[in-house]
């Protein structure tokens, strides 16, 4: 589940080295951070202050609006935490087209984030709560097949980030993809390919989106409404939350970081606090392993 990576087994990878584990479930783990992270000073502020100026769940930098989300108004810590997020998404964003030339171009760089609330023991709904094992769905508009890649950050300087997880999509899918109701009993893949509807919606969202840039994650698709079930699914469903099949915990130490495409592996955050996170989405035309991306898995057991 794990692959490492330390320096001279980063150096010596081939363009499709890294990708291709991203692509087969894998998480890509860095002992070491391997992009420049802001001044211990400025991760101390955020770490010691940030978490008293939130009135969500973390402080958030958009790209569409330009600004950072989350915070209470007039936050003494606005500035900082803009520049803080701004450079470690365009930090990340060069580290990854480096690493992963053939998976990177025409990615849409996404939000970053920096999470200063203990994962553990959160009152958060089933649906909204990271520490219960799902896959990413839903939350990015219609992905319409590309693929949800994550890039995170343990900043915490003394205590581990901790992830749980069952395995890849597709071990996951095997299991449970019939009892969620997904290995769909169709015999047609179509079902997957969005119809009138969708195309209209897609349209009239894209038509405000000038005026009103975050419109098109309000979009969706027949592949993200099963993913969404499927994520649902995951975190409601007694008989999967309580199977020990594949279950697995991942400790993350400070200071190292790790990616994944949270669309291809289960995951939750079972505790921790201090953590970078950056998301973006990668067209499902990049992949050089495409039978193993999620909607053609859907398609396949269709
Ligand atoms: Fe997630």
């Amino acid at each position: 589940m794990l692959e490492s990576f330390d320096e001279d087994r980063l150096r010596s990878a081939e363009p499709y080295t890294v990708s291709d584990l991203l692509e087969q479930g894998k998480i890509v783990h860095f002992p070491r951070c391997p992009v420049p992270l802001a001044s211990e000073a400025d991760l101390e502020r955020l770490r010691r202050d940030l978490a008293g100026q939130l009135k969500r769940k973390n402080a958030s930098y958009h790209p569409e609006s330009d600004r950072v989300t989350g915070l209470q108004p007039g936050a003494p810590l606005a500035g900082l935490a803009y520049d803080v997020l701004t450079r470690h998404r365009q930090a990340v964003s060069d580290f990854l087209s480096g690493i992963m030339p053939k998976l990177m171009p025409d990615a849409t760089i996404g939000t970053c984030s920096f999470r200063p609330v203990e994962e553990q023991g959160r009152n958060l709904s089933a649906h909204a709560s990271s520490e219960l094992i799902h896959i990413d769905a839903g939350a990015y508009g219609a992905t319409n097949g590309d693929r949800i890649l994550r890039f995170f950050v343990n900043v915490n300087p003394d205590t581990d980030r901790v992830w749980a997880t069952k395995g890849s999509f597709a071990e996951v899918f095997e299991r449970y993809g019939s009892k969620a109701g997904l290995a769909a009993a169709t015999g047609n893949a179509r079902y997957l390919e969005r119809g009138l509807l969708d195309r209209a919606r897609t349209a009239a969202l894209h038509g405000v989106s000038h005026l009103l840039p975050a419109a098109t994650i309000l979009d969706s698709s027949p592949y993200d409404r099963a993913m969404r079930k499927f994520h649902n699914y995951m975190k409601d469903t007694p008989e999967f939350r309580n199977d020990p099949a594949g279950y697995q915990e991942i400790r993350f130490a400070p200071g190292s970081a790790w990616m994944a495409f949270a669309d291809g592996v289960s995951h939750a955050c079972i505790s921790g606090r201090h953590a970078l996170i950056w998301t973006c989405l990668v067209p499902l035309k990049n992949s050089h392993l495409p039978e193993l991306a999620p909607i053609n898995i859907l398609r396949r057991a269709a």
